[in-house]
């Protein structure tokens, strides 16, 4: 993965991710990264899709025969699947396991209202991107209408745009390089009204899924939609702008990454990265320069601050403390105010998937993703009501908020971030819990957290009272904890969190290494997939991730690339319970370029929404490509593969040929 500081206005996935937050060790030692890319590059570039036959020539050929009668028979012992597993490799199209459909539901630039306009990427405009579905869809959530299987509303983040990918004309290629040329006001108001999210109907008409553009409750939510801030912080001089001196008001979300759907169904949309979106200086000695630097701000990757002042902090100083927040969305009303919940914390908030403790509170689960960032969970003061809707739509405004220190010996601790207790004083600037909320990060290194590499999903299964933790990578790290215990951790890893009496609301807790990821024929990798695991099974960075509801765990990945593990992102089910616990396989992949996000199972388990975001952004260092990849000259044109259309991000609903249950 590039690790570069994006330059200025130009976009590539990942980067704003890779981006350092001042405060972390800068020093990276590469001895084993480049062990790895060499490796990588040289059988990714010279071989490309033929590159998973390459491995496994270094995998022992007993247990290559035995994982592959496996396969073949798509049965591992004590395992909760039984698939036959895809082969991982790259090419321009995505690939879902045999005797499974792969259908496209939702593209970028589709409509979203029967009176939308039709897509027409050369002559894009604000007013209809507006109607359309975003861009990058990544975190997706379905919520039955009526309790019904085949009827419901699809919820899709829009976390971010590609500016390369999307508009003609703009790029020009300098010294191989990609270069876009400067935004100008209408980019950036499609950009704005690509990000945000999605809430539409589906429904399921002959075992089919599409969308009801007549949908009574379809909306789209943009980087412009007013937003009410609520809980502890709202109104707080700290989050109070010249556009709205009360400190309540916001226009939009951005960078919505994953997020998750409340037990009483409203949709939740973290935002993470909204450092790139801020560009200028703090006036001299402004206070929130402490705060500003340890999130990175500004990031000036996108231009938006030249048109709209708001994101330039030289001229609103305090708009960046109205963002990094939880938003809940009540989806049952098109013209509800989305709240940005301030009780949850803010940082670069992955997501926030949730289940009911014992006693009827509602726990949350939310990684900070960066590299040496905390994992923490909030529990609502409150119960949940099922008798009464209404009852709860408050419930994220009371609560703890905790942070994880994950100890040595395998047990784990939550420490409350609470106003007055501990570290968190006046004397350490903390004078108020808006204070600690504003600053959440501050307040969780005074506490003691482990710092980890970069949580990113994190779900909850309420049956057995445990949690699976994506950690997606830190190649950065040089000292080691037994929670993220590999230097250099290139491929990342996955944690069971066991909470004390199964009772998600635990204040203590245990932890456990599920697998560590890699290629497991590298030995200095370290990985740990289970023997079963096939050439095809193993996945490196760990993204997103979904618990079915048979308590199945399935892990989406973010930057697997030829030159890097020799596949493209993909859907594996990974086993956790019993005898097969740590053997992985692959379901589905991505074309080239791609990561995929959102995975999302239906109730009835009978279908599968994934969301396959960036696709085309890369394919340097894949053999059917070659070079960079941008509108003119793109790497793939999935999902239309029309000369006339570009590659288009895209929502994909799997089912089982016939009908059936999914795994
Ligand atoms: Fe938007 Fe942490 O991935
Ligand atoms: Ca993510
Ligand atoms: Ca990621």
């Amino acid at each position: 993965m590039t690790e570069q500081k994006p330059s200025r206005h130009l976009f590539r996935t990942s980067q704003l991710e890779e981006a350092d937050g001042p405060g972390h060790n800068p020093t990276a030692n590469p001895t084993m990264g480049e062990i790895i890319a060499a490796r990588f590059s040289r059988r990714g570039f010279l071989r490309g899709s033929l590159a998973a036959t390459a491995i496994s020539a270094t995998v022992s050929p007993l247990a290559l025969l035995a994982a592959d009668e496996a396969r073949a028979e798509g049965t591992v012992e004590g395992s909760a699947f039984d698939f036959p597993e895809v082969d991982a490799g790259v090419d321009a199209n995505h690939h879902v396991a045999q005797g499974y459909d792969a259908d496209v539901l939702l593209r970028w630039g589709d409509k979203v209202f029967a009176d939308a306009p039709e897509f027409d990427p050369k002559n894009q405009s604000e007013a209809a991107q507006e109607r359309q579905f975003g861009y990058n869809n990544d975190f997706v959530g379905f919520i039955p209408l009526e309790g019904a299987d085949d009827r419901g509303l699809l919820v899709v983040n829009h976390e971010y745009t590609n500016e390369h990918l999307m508009f003609p004309g703009i790029v020009t290629l300098k010294d191989g390089e990609i270069s876009v040329a400067d935004a100008t006001e209408d980019r950036v108001n499609i950009e704005m009204a690509a990000h945000g999210g999605t809430i539409i109907e589906i429904r399921r008409v002959d075992g089919k899924w599409q969308p009801v553009l007549e949908g009574a409750l379809n909306r789209r939510i943009t980087a412009k939609t007013p937003m009410q801030i609520s809980g502890p912080a709202a109104g707080h001089p700290r989050l109070q702008t010249v556009a709205d001196p009360t400190g309540t008001k916001v226009l939009g979300t951005i960078n919505n990454c994953a997020g998750g759907v409340t037990p009483w169904g409203t949709y939740i949309m973290a935002e993470e990265n909204i450092h790139g979106y801020f560009m200028g200086a703090l006036p001299e000695g402004h206070a929130e320069a402490r705060n500003y630097e340890r999130m990175g701000i500004p990031e000036e990757s996108y231009a938006w601050g030249k048109f709209h002042d708001r994101f330039d902090i030289s001229k609103e100083p305090n708009e960046p403390n109205r963002f990094g927040w939880i938003v809940e969305v009540d989806v049952m009303d098109p013209n509800s105010v989305p709240r940005k919940r301030t009780a949850l914390g803010r940082f670069k908030h992955e997501g926030a998937e949730s289940a009911l403790a014992p006693d009827g509170r509602v726990v949350f689960y939310l990684g900070d993703d960066e590299r040496f960032d905390y994992v923490y969970k909030f529990v609502t003061s409150g119960r949940y009501n099922p008798d009464d809707r209404a009852a709860n739509m408050d419930l994220l405004d009371e609560g703890t908020l905790y942070v994880a220190r994950f100890h040595e010996d395998g047990s784990l601790e939550w420490l409350p971030l609470t106003h007055g207790e501990g570290p968190l004083t006046a004397g350490n600037g903390f004078e108020s819990q808006a204070d600690v909320l504003i600053e959440t990060r501050r307040a969780a290194d005074l506490l003691g957290a482990t710092p980890m590499d970069r949580p990113e999903d994190i779900q909850p299964n309420p049956e057995t009272g445990r949690a699976y933790v994506m950690l997606t990578n830190n190649t950065k790290r040089k000292e080691v904890n037994a929670a993220n215990p590999r230097a250099e951790n290139a491929f990342g890893h996955i944690i069971e969190i066991i909470e004390d009496g199964g009772d998600l609301a635990a204040t203590k807790g245990r932890w456990e290494i599920v697998v560590k990821c890699g290629d497991p024929s590298i030995a200095e990798v370290g990985a740990t997939f289970s023997t079963a695991t096939t050439e095809n099974g193993w996945f490196g960075m760990p993204d997103n991730c979904a618990v079915d509801a048979e308590g199945r765990l399935w892990v989406s990945t973010d930057g697997n690339s030829p030159s890097d593990t020799g596949r493209t992102d993909g859907l594996w089910a990974v086993d956790v319970d019993g005898p097969a616990r740590g053997t992985s396989r692959l379901f589905y992949r991505v074309p080239v370029g791609a990561e995929l996000c959102g995975p999302c199972p239906t109730p009835d388990l009978t279908t599968f929404f994934v969301a396959v975001q960036h696709p085309g952004d890369g394919g340097e260092d894949w053999e059917g490509h070659g070079r960079p990849s941008y509108y003119e000259d793109l790497s793939t044109r999935w999902p239309d593969f029309r000369d006339d259309m570009p590659v288009r991000p895209a929502v994909v609903a799997i089912s089982k040929q016939g009908g059936g249950k999914i795994g």
